[in-house]
């Protein structure tokens, strides 16, 4: 390799879980290869997130997500990086029935989309799966609290942890995630002091998504920080404005249409 060409390596697994209690974890969730590119000049990880169901799609949950969705988003966030982890989540229906169907599904989606982690749901419930898919070469980023896939049995997304009686349970479930391999975990949707005492209690990251800035890293969903949808939930900061952006861009270019400003000799070929 000539000194000209520098090589560029994806962060590794073992680098995103040596970042325990070290600078934060910047990540975000990602959907397609332009807006991955631009995102991985500042993030650790992407995240393919199952949110793409609602977010993408126009679902009202991440049930309705399939295998085949979530590999043709992993594919296109792989192509449009080179530096980046990319995770890509398992979607509900396609893990928790057994860790062989877990394996069988999180193989499928690395192999066909060359990602290099995955994601998904579930405490001390899914400990056994996460070992089993660990010990297999299948490193997973476990996720806990709010998890979204539940939202039937949860009866919507509730933040976790108001009643302290609870407590203990999540912090449970973070260690037995922590402790059957999981390289990393996120912490969704919790009171504050229960994700610090979560991000304590395990020797692996914890991501936070409202949950707590004491979390080893932040993840949010890009279009809601880029300001892409009028309401988005409290624990969402808005970086951005791009859903007005867009929508200025759109009008003028109907303007320009209708008074046919637009082509102009600029935009059009000659035959010279
Ligand atoms: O699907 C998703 O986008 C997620 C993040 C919210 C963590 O799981």
């Amino acid at each position: 390799m000539s000194s000209q060409t520098e090589t560029i390596r994806r962060v590794t697994v073992p680098q995103l879980r040596a970042r325990k209690g070290a600078d934060p974890i910047v990540s975000l969730t990602a959907y397609h290869a332009h807006t991955a590119a631009i995102a991985e000049k500042y993030c650790d990880f992407l995240l393919v997130g199952d949110s793409l169901g609602m977010v993408m799609h126009g679902m009202e949950s991440t049930v309705g997500v399939s295998l085949e969705l979530m590999i043709m988003h992993g594919k296109a966030v792989v192509r449009g990086t080179k530096r980046a982890l990319v995770v890509v989540d398992m979607p509900f229906g396609s893990y928790e029935e057994s860790p062989s169907q877990a394996f069988r599904n999180a193989a499928k989606i690395m192999k066909e989309t060359q990602c290099q982690a995955v994601k998904l749901e579930g405490g001390a419930r899914m400990a056994e799966t996460i070992k089993f898919l660990s010990e297999r070469g299948i490193p997973v980023m476990a996720h806990i609290g709010l998890t979204p896939q539940s939202t039937n049995i949860m009866g919507g997304f509730k933040t976790q942890g108001r009643d302290e009686d609870e407590w203990q349970f999540h912090i449970d479930d973070a260690v037995a995630v922590a402790d059957a391999g999981a390289f990393a975990v996120v912490v969704e949707g919790v009171v504050e002091p229960l994700a610090d005492k979560i991000t304590k209690a395990i020797d692996v990251p914890t991501i936070g998504i409202g949950a707590s800035k004491t979390c080893d890293g932040q993840i949010l969903v890009m279009e809601d920080m880029l300001g892409l949808n009028d309401w988005v939930p409290k624990f969402v900061k808005k970086f951005g404005a791009v859903g007005e952006a867009i929508e200025d861009a759109i009008a003028s270019y109907a303007e320009d249409v209708k008074s046919r400003a637009f082509p102009t000799q600029d935009n059009v070929y000659n035959n010279k």
